[in-house]
């Protein structure tokens, strides 16, 4: 049997270590450094000769992490394994996946090039599948999308009576649906036109047939926060309590969550970002996908 062995890139240790004991396997010991001019120094402290080796890097900081993981899916196949696939449960470079304006880069076309060209396989959690309608339009390798809907709607089940799942734009309809219909609950989307990074309208629907329930506003990346944060205020103006907000991905850019929790109850989060708003583990997601007979 092919030995399967899990490597961290830095900032990924602690979920590599709980995927890893989910899996019942070895973590592969790995040194990395800055040199002073800040190149990256790797060194692979194993022997992954015929190995299927789990190489797991979430995106927070895609530019800077992208080089480090290309070395190492290199370094990985120079010392003999024999699969390296990556497990990104936060895909970056999904969003930017047309040209809004004349000479735009259409960025996840090219991220999920170099991606495709040193990597065996993809795995990822919730990618910003938009435009994009799957990720075999721009992924030339397997690429796995498992869907964090079924642990958002049972943290849901457990913590919040008589809820009404809110979808902030058009696009979250297909993992509010799922929710809602995990939670059972009834959703609404919202219509959203974004102006700017920082800036977003929000148009809602006639929700009065709803009143009396608790707003959970469902995404799945928050990233400046303002999406969530102007629909927060806009639900307040229009008298619903504040919202709950649970989101896949927590990004949360600079001050995005200290902002946001003013004008929300609570906010939840997976752990495809560590971020103190984890509350829902999708390790086990994971692990499930990857116990599963594979090629
Ligand atoms: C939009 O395309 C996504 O689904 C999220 O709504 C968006 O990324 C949230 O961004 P922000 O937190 O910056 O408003």
């Amino acid at each position: 049997m092919t030995k399967r062995l899990v490597l961290a890139l830095p900032g990924n240790e602690t979920f590599a270590s709980q995927l890893a004991e989910s899996l019942g396997l070895a973590t592969c010991a790995v040194a990395w450094r800055r040199f002073p001019d800040s190149e990256t120094y790797l060194r692979i402290d194993a022997n992954v000769a015929g190995a299927d080796v789990l190489v797991v890097c979430t995106f927070v900081e895609p530019d800077l992490q992208i080089l480090p993981l290309l070395f190492a899916a290199r370094t990985l196949r120079e010392l003999g394994a024999l699969k390296v696939t990556l497990i990104a449960p936060y895909l970056a470079y999904m969003r930017q996946d047309m040209r809004f304006h004349p000479g735009e880069a259409i960025t996840s076309i090219h991220f999920a090039k170099l991606i495709s060209d040193a990597f065996d396989e993809l795995i990822a959690v919730d990618p910003h599948l938009h435009r994009h309608k799957s990720m075999d339009e721009i992924y030339a390798i397997p690429a796995v999308v498992l869907h964090a809907a079924p642990f958002l709607a049972r943290w849901l089940r457990e913590n919040v009576e008589a809820l009404l799942i809110v979808g902030p734009d058009e696009e979250s309809e297909q993992w509010v649906s799922e929710v809602a219909a995990g939670a059972g609950a009834p959703f609404v989307t919202l219509r959203k036109t974004r102006l700017g990074d920082r800036d977003v309208r929000i148009a809602f629907p006639d929700m009065t047939q709803w009143q009396g329930r608790v707003p959970v506003l469902v995404d799945d990346i928050v990233s400046s926060g303002q999406t969530m944060r102007e629909a927060a205020r806009q639900l307040v103006a229009d008298g619903w309590p504040q919202p709950v907000c649970v989101a896949v991905h927590a990004l949360f850019a600079g001050d995005a969550y200290e902002t946001l929790r003013r004008d929300v109850s609570r906010i939840v989060s997976t752990n495809t970002i560590s971020h103190l708003s984890n509350q829902i583990s999708i390790v086990a997601l994971i692990s499930d996908a990857l116990s599963k007979p594979r090629t």
